[in-house]
This record gives C-alpha cells, structure tokens and sequence, in this order.
C-alpha cells in the first residue's frame, strides 16, 4: 500500500499507464506497413537476442482483457500509441481501413470502460517508406507528418481526451541519428542536427493541423532528466551544463520558447538545416499541456578531449535492471523547474516506471513508484501544476534496442502463453485508487 491518498494530488487528478504500439501490438498482418523498428531488429546486433515486435504482447488481439485490467486497477486514463504504418501503411497516401477499424475498437473500448484515451501520435514506428525518403533528416517529414495528423484529428479527435504529436523528440533524433542505438542507427551529426530541427518543426505542423481539424488538449511528450556534475570541479559543471542543453534545453526551450540552446547550435555548427531560425515560431506552436517522462538522472564529466567535450559516467545510487540510477527528488526538481522557467501550461507526468527482475512479487517497484509520486506531491506543494501520472508500463513489453529482457510492467506478462498476471506494483495502485472512489 501507499502511505499517501488519492486526494492528495488534488480533484480531477488523472492517474493512467502508458504503453506503445510496437512495444505491445503485434499483429503485424490485415494491411500494416512495415516499419524502421521491423527493419532495425531484423537486423543482426541491433537489439538483444535479435528480439522484434512481430508478437509483443498481441494486444491487437488482446485489449479486451488489457482494458479490463487497466479499469479494474482503477486508472481513468490510457496513454496508447497510433502506429502510423497500419493507418497509412506506405507513410503518405491510401489509408489502410483495417487499422482505422482497429483503433476505433480500441478507442471505443477505452470509452464503454470509462477509460479516458490520452493518444500518442508517433512512438518511434517511422513507416520504412519514408526512411527510404530520408525520413527526419528529410524536411518534408513536417508534411508527411501534418497529414497523418490530420487523419487522426477527422477519424478519432472528438473521441480523444488528449492528443500528443511526439514521444521524446531527444529518442527520435539525437540517440536514433547520432548515438545509433535506435532505429534507424545512425552515427552521424548532420543526421542528428537535421533530425533534431524537423522533429520539432513536424511537431509544429501536426499541432497546426490537429487544430484545424477540431482536435482538442493538444501537446508533446519530452523525455527530461535531471543534468548533475560528477564533482564539484568548473569543468565538471560546464560539462553538466551542456548535458542539460542537449538533453532538456534544446527541446524545451524549443518547443515553449522558440528558441534553440547557443551551446548546442554551436556544436552542430554547419550540419543544421539552413534557415531554420525561421522555423521556430511553428515549433513553439502554444500548446494546451506538457508530457514530461521521468526515469533518472544524467551524470556528466568532462574529458578534456577536443572530438567528445563530454561523457555521461554511472553514479553511486541504487539501480533498476536498466542500469539507471534511482533519484525521485530529480522529478521534483524538474517538475519545479519547468513550471518556474518554461511554462504555466498544465505539466502530466507521462511515463515514469522501472525495469525489475521477471516476477510478480515487485517490492523494489513499488518502493519506486511510492517515491516518485511522493516526488509529484512535492513539486505540487512547491507551485508546479501537476495534473496527472501515468505509469510506464502497464505490461511488461519490447523494451526496443533492449528487447524483452527489460521488464517495465505492473502486469507480467508470458510471452509463450500471453498469459497476463498482475504484479505487487498492480496491486499498489489499485489500493489507492479504489481508495475514496
Ligand atoms: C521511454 C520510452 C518507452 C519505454 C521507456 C522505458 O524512453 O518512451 O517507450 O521504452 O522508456
């Protein structure tokens, strides 16, 4: 059990689990296209054991019961993801009606439970057709992108309680284009400095065209971590500091302000797209509430090498089976920070979880999960506007360039069987939200 109250977060707060389509989908069949995370874990040393999405968790087939279970754990709010590949399968062009049937299943079995859909439109599952076209090196994406936007807004938007463009911007363009460690791999700085731009410029785009199409609650999704110095050392600190501007800065001082970090323009110097200055005023596009996703903090050192400034070194604190450094106060901090420097717009915690060993009795999850929604409660009491939290993840899924070693759910799942069990971490939530009901 919780030491704290539902009513705590305050009337009206959502509480909610998250997930993705290519993590849990599946059902890769009835038109899909295919996609750059089908091509990227085909290919040999990508992703462990050569793991791919091809079953996931079925819930394609399965989301009667995860439905149940999210009703039944007492959640009002479902954080899903559209795969762009089975609404339009070549990425532009003719609509695929099998995943128009699909997703209108899903979205009306949200409703009918008195699950609130809070949608995602892009989880990573670029359409392989357009990374042929260069996918978001290439500028057209703002196009491609504002037209599968547009679908959703016409086909979905008035049954959707909010609507997301992007998850985690800094995933989608700097660790797919310059670290290579998600699809589509590359290793190359031109890639990742025009992959950073069009992120947020289509971003911008589809914000404009959900508009235009009568979509409502509009926002985007950042992956935020807590920048620290290794020592107290000035280089150290330097190193931090462009730590945060690359990581946090770049993306929320785009999207709310307008404006790009100097340090990080410097560093990608001639590689970014000419004339995006222009462009910024379609990538601070207002928005109606900020999704922040919450797992660590980043440490950060200086090298003294000219080629890497700055390295990320693991620290001394607890960590998951992901490696990740356990630091709730560092949700807080960010929560704060946000609300004082960047936005008054309402903030949502939009995934925060752990990887844990497979089994259902989870005590170190739910230690994590108390702490950080103690974490939540202090940002709250300390003036940020905190509106809700989703847990990442309902079921344990295709953690990506990990595959399914890593383990996030608050339901196990066997992947021979598809067997769904809840854990101890379930059972936490469904306490203190039956709780006052
Ligand atoms: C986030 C992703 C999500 C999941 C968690 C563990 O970066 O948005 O899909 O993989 O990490």
């Amino acid at each position: 059990m919780f030491a704290f109250d539902r009513a705590d977060f305050g009337p009206g707060f959502t509480f909610g689990v998250a997930t993705a389509a290519y993590q849990i989908e599946g059902g890769q069949r009835d038109g899909r296209g295919s996609s750059i995370w089908d091509t990227f874990s085909a290919t040999a040393g990508n992703v462990h054991d050569g793991d791919t999405g091809a079953i996931a968790c079925n819930h394609y087939e399965l989301w009667p019961q995860d439905l149940d279970l999210i009703r039944d754990g007492g959640f009002g709010a479902y954080r899903f993801s559209f795969a762009w590949p089975r609404l339009i399968p070549e990425g532009t062009g003719a609509v695929n009606p099998a995943g128009l049937d699909y997703y209108d299943r899903l979205i009306d079995g949200m409703l009918v439970r008195g699950i609130k859909p809070y949608a995602t439109l892009y989880h990573w599952d670029l359409p392989s057709t357009l990374q042929d076209r260069g996918g978001w090196m290439n500028r057209d994406i703002a196009g491609w992108f504002a037209d599968y936007a547009a679908l959703i807004a016409r086909k979905f938007g008035d049954r959707l309680a909010a609507t997301a463009t992007i998850n985690e911007p800094w995933c989608v363009a700097f660790l797919s284009h310059y670290l290579g460690v998600h699809a589509p791999g590359y290793r190359d700085i031109r890639a990742a400095a025009r992959a950073m731009h069009h992120v947020l410029f289509a971003h911008g785009t589809a914000i404009d065209a959900l508009r235009a199409h009568g979509a409502k609650n509009l926002g985007i999704v950042l992956n935020l971590e807590k920048s620290e110095a290794f020592s107290d050392s000035e280089a150290d600190r330097g190193a931090a500091n462009f730590g945060d501007a690359l990581f946090n800065r770049w993306y929320l001082g785009g999207v709310l302000k307008g404006q790009y970090p100097a340090e990080v323009l410097q560093f990608l110097g001639e590689h970014m797209p000419s004339g995006h200055e222009k462009d910024m005023e379609v990538v601070s596009r207002p928005l109606d509430w900020l999704g922040i996703n919450y797992y660590t903090r980043g440490l950060y050192r200086a090298t003294g090498k000219p080629s890497q400034p700055v390295e990320q070194v693991k620290g001394d604190l607890e960590k998951t089976e992901s490696g990740w450094e356990i630091y709730p106060q560092g949700l807080t901090d960010l929560l704060v920070r946000v609300s004082g420097e960047y936005t008054k717009i309402p903030l949502y915690v939009t995934e925060n979880g752990m990887a844990e060993v497979e089994g259902e009795n989870d005590p170190r999850r739910v230690s994590y999960y108390e702490d950080h929604l103690k974490a939540v409660l202090a940002a709250q009491a300390a003036g940020a506007d905190v509106r809700g939290y989703f847990a990442w993840s309902l079921l344990d899924n295709y953690e990506w360039a990990e595959g399914y070693r890593k383990r996030f759910g608050l339901v196990h799942v066997n992947y021979a069987t598809q067997e769904r069990t809840p854990k101890a971490s379930y059972r936490a939530f469904q306490g203190l939200l039956h709780n006052g009901r």
